[in-house]
């Protein structure tokens, strides 16, 4: 059985610890998946069951502020807050301890996070994305985008997305050891492209998508459906990205997400992310289809919903949604 540890060490057998610039500082975009990764083949790898593609945030993510210290224990400031002793802070320290070197280090790290906590928004995945560019920066590592994604990974399976940005690709693999599954960007820019956060619940979830997948594996009779139609639908939503096209690409997107919720509510207990708010937002996209709006939803482990449209519509989105806060995912980044 491999560890994550055996993972590290493939990774940076030949790497040096030397710190060679204090402060060291990167950003990850977080990402939405338009199809969903939702099931493991490895948990202790974060190996996927099936791949998964997903557009990352340009400027909405997390920017990482690393550094050693001398003290005995890591120090985390999240949002200028110091952060000791809470789940957040045994998560982070726990990827820490993949990456102490041959002399013990202890850091203090830094986030600045601009998207809500856990409420679905995947900040998991540009938080540790964030750490492992922070750290390849803090200790000229030089990685490939392909190792960092794999180091990413070890942290929270989406952050594997969210070492780049546009659209990408996380391929499941098939190796044991996981040093075939890791995200590699898709090769087109849509400058059209906007997606729409619908945030009406900053709370944070009562089941976090780890906990979610596990007990959706084990107690969903519907689990190997799922896998299977969502190992289909990733290549079918990778073609609709390449082709450019937008109606079916929402279509597939919508109903591979609606699957994925289906799965999760025929678990036992069932789970269920979506709220009142969430139903009737689904409404009002489908409502506004009919009028002729291209408009569509994708909705993880979290009751806000995300909406797919074309910039040509933005104005018609902004009267319907008024709260909504658009992203252009590839204006003000160079891919
Ligand atoms: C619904 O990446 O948060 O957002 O690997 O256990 O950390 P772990 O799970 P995580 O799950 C994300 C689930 C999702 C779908 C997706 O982003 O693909």
């Amino acid at each position: 059985m491999f560890t994550k540890n055996d993972t590290v060490k493939c990774i940076l057998h030949n790497k040096n610890w030397k710190i060679t610039e204090k402060n060291a500082q990167a950003y990850a975009p977080s990402n939405i998946a338009l199809a969903k990764y939702w099931g493991k083949r490895n948990a202790e790898l974060n190996l996927p069951a099936n791949p998964s593609v997903s557009i990352s945030l340009a400027d909405k993510g997390a920017t990482a502020i690393i550094n050693t210290i001398p003290d005995p224990q890591d120090k985390f400031i999240i949002n200028q807050k110091n952060v000791f002793g809470n789940k957040h802070s045994a998560r982070l320290t726990q990827y820490l301890d993949l990456f102490r070197g041959p002399k013990p280090q202890f850091y203090q790290l830094e986030l600045q996070v601009n998207i809500p906590f856990a409420a679905g928004l995947a900040s998991s995945a540009c938080i540790f994305a964030s750490i492992i560019l922070a750290l390849n920066n803090l200790y000229a590592w030089q990685l490939k985008t392909h190792e960092l994604s794999i180091l990413a990974r070890l942290g929270s399976g989406s952050a594997a997305r969210s070492i780049q940005h546009g659209f990408v690709e996380w391929d499941k693999g098939i190796r044991d050891d996981g040093l075939d599954s890791f995200a590699t960007l898709i090769p087109i820019r849509w400058s059209e492209f906007c997606v729409g956060l619908c945030i009406f619940e900053t709370k944070e979830k009562a089941v976090s998508s780890r906990e979610g997948m596990q007990h959706t594996e084990a107690t969903s009779p519907f689990y190997a459906d799922w896998v299977e139609y969502a190992n289909q639908s990733a290549g079918e939503i990778k073609s609709a990205i390449l082709q450019q096209d937008f109606l079916r690409l929402g279509e597939l997107a919508e109903t591979n997400a609606a699957t994925m919720h289906s799965t999760m509510l025929s678990a036992n207990p069932p789970i269920r992310y979506h709220t009142q708010q969430t139903l009737d937002h689904i409404q009002q996209v489908k409502k506004l289809r009919q009028t002729g709006l291209k408009v569509f939803y994708t909705q993880d482990a979290g009751p806000n919903l995300k909406l797919l449209f074309l910039s040509s519509d933005m104005e018609s989105i902004k009267q319907h949604f008024s709260n909504i806060e658009i992203i252009q995912p590839f204006h003000a980044v160079s891919l």
